[in-house]
C-alpha cells in the first residue's frame, strides 16, 4: 500500500498530461488552469487506494482515478459559478478569471474529457464503470439543484439537507472508491459495501466543509469563509441553530437569511455569533463525527484484513481533521 503522498505525486504528473491541446485556448487555458491549483485529490487517491486494496496494481486505476478528479473539478467550476464564489484553492475563480461563458464551456469539455478516459478499459469494465459514473453524475446534478432550491426556501427539514449533500458531494466518494473495486474485480458486496462507506464518509465530509465555510482559517480554507451565509444555504450549522436557538435569534436568523445585503460583513458575523451562542458549531463536529463512525462500521461488512480496513480508517480520520 502506497502512502497518501506516493498517491498524489502519480496523479498530479498524470494530470500534468492530460490536457495538451492548446487551440483554442480559451477552452483549456482554464482547465489546465484548475487542475493546476491543485486541491486534495481525495476523491482519485480514494480509487487508487480501493483498487489496490481490492488486489489490482493502482497503475490500473489511473485512468478511473483521473476520470473522477476531472469530473470533481469540472463540477466545481460550474459550482462557483452558481455560487457566485470568488475563490477557489486560493485563487480566483474560472468565471471570474476569464467570464461565464469560458466557465461554462470549460466545464462541459472537462466532463466530455472524463468518460473519454473510460475508453481505456475492455468492454465489460468500460460499461461497469460508465453506468456507475453516469448513475452518480446525475445524482450530482439532482443534488446541486437541491442545493440551489434550498437557498429560496425557508422550511427545509435535516433529512432534507442530508439527502441533499449526500447527492451533490457523497455519492461521488462513494463512487470513487467503488470504481478502484470494480477495476480490481471485487465481489459486488464488496464493491457495495466500499461505496456504502465512502458514501457515509462523504456526508461527514461535505458537514466538515460547512463548518469550514464559517469558521475555517482564510488563510489555509482557500475559499470564501462565509460564503454560504452570503448566499443563504440551508447548511447544518444554519437549521442546528434554528433548532437550538431561543425563539427571538431564531427570528432573527430566519430574518438574516430572507436577505442578500451588498456589504454582507454584519451579517456574516451576526450569523456566526448565533452559530456558537445556539451550539451548532458544536452540534455539526458531533454530525462529523457521528457519520465518520458510521462510515467505519459498514467496513465491518467486507472481508478484507484488519489492516487494510485500518487504511480506510485513517482516511477517514485525516478527512476529519483537515483545515482546507
Ligand atoms: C470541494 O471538494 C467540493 C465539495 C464537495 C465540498 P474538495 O474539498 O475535495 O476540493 P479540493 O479538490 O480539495 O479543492
Ligand atoms: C459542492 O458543494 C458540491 C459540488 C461541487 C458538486 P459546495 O458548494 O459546498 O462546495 P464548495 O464549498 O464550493 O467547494
Ligand atoms: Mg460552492
Ligand atoms: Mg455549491
Ligand atoms: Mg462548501
Amino acid at each position: 500500500m502506497e502512502s497518501l503522498n506516493t498517491y498524489r505525486t502519480q496523479l498530479e504528473t498524470y494530470l500534468d498530461k492530460q490536457v495538451e491541446k492548446e487551440e483554442p485556448q480559451q477552452l483549456y487555458d482554464p482547465i489546465r488552469y484548475i487542475l493546476s491549483l491543485g486541491g486534495k485529490r481525495l476523491r482519485p487517491t480514494l480509487t487508487l487506494m480501493a483498487a489496490e486494496i481490492f488486489g489490482s496494481k493502482s497503475q490500473k486505476a489511473i485512468p478511473a482515478a483521473l476520470a473522477v478528479e476531472l469530473f470533481h473539478n469540472f463540477s466545481l467550476i460550474h459550482d462557483d459559478i452558481m455560487d457566485e464564489a470568488p475563490l477557489r484553492r486560493g485563487k480566483e475563480t474560472v468565471h471570474q478569471k476569464w467570464d461565464l461563458n469560458t466557465g461554462i464551456l470549460s466545464g462541459d469539455a472537462m466532463l466530455i474529457l472524463a468518460y473519454q478516459l473510460f475508453e481505456q478499459y475492455e468492454p465489460a469494465l468500460f460499461r461497469d464503470l460508465a453506468v456507475l459514473f453516469s448513475q452518480t453524475a446525475i445524482e450530482v446534478c439532482e443534488g446541486q439543484q437541491y442545493d440551489m432550491d434550498f437557498e429560496t426556501r425557508d422550511d427545509v427539514s435535516i433529512p432534507e439537507y442530508l439527502r441533499m449533500i449526500e447527492f451533490k458531494t457523497a455519492v461521488l466518494v462513494g463512487a470513487s472508491l467503488k470504481m478502484g473495486a470494480l477495476v480490481a474485480g471485487a465481489t459486488e458486496e464488496s464493491a457495495n459495501s466500499i461505496y456504502h462507506f465512502g458514501r457515509l464518509l462523504g456526508l461527514a465530509f461535505q458537514l466538515q466543509d460547512d463548518y469550514l465555510d464559517a469558521f475555517g482559517d482564510p488563510e489555509k480554507f482557500g475559499k470564501q469563509v462565509g460564503g454560504d451565509i452570503i448566499s443563504n444555504k440551508k447548511t447544518y450549522l444554519y437549521l442546528k441553530a434554528l433548532e437550538l436557538s431561543a425563539p427571538a435569534d431564531g427570528e432573527s436568523l430566519r430574518q438574516l437569511y430572507s436577505v442578500q445585503p451588498a456589504d454582507p460583513s454584519e451579517k456574516v458575523d451576526t450569523v456566526m455569533d448565533l452559530f456558537v451562542q445556539s451550539g451548532a458549531d458544536k452540534a455539526i463536529q458531533k454530525a462529523v463525527e457521528y457519520f465518520t463512525i458510521k462510515a467505519n462500521e459498514e467496513l465491518d461488512n467486507i472481508d478484507l484484513s484488519d489492516q487494510a480496513k485500518q487504511q480506510f480508517r485513517d482516511f477517514g480520520l485525516w478527512l476529519m481533521n483537515r483545515s482546507t
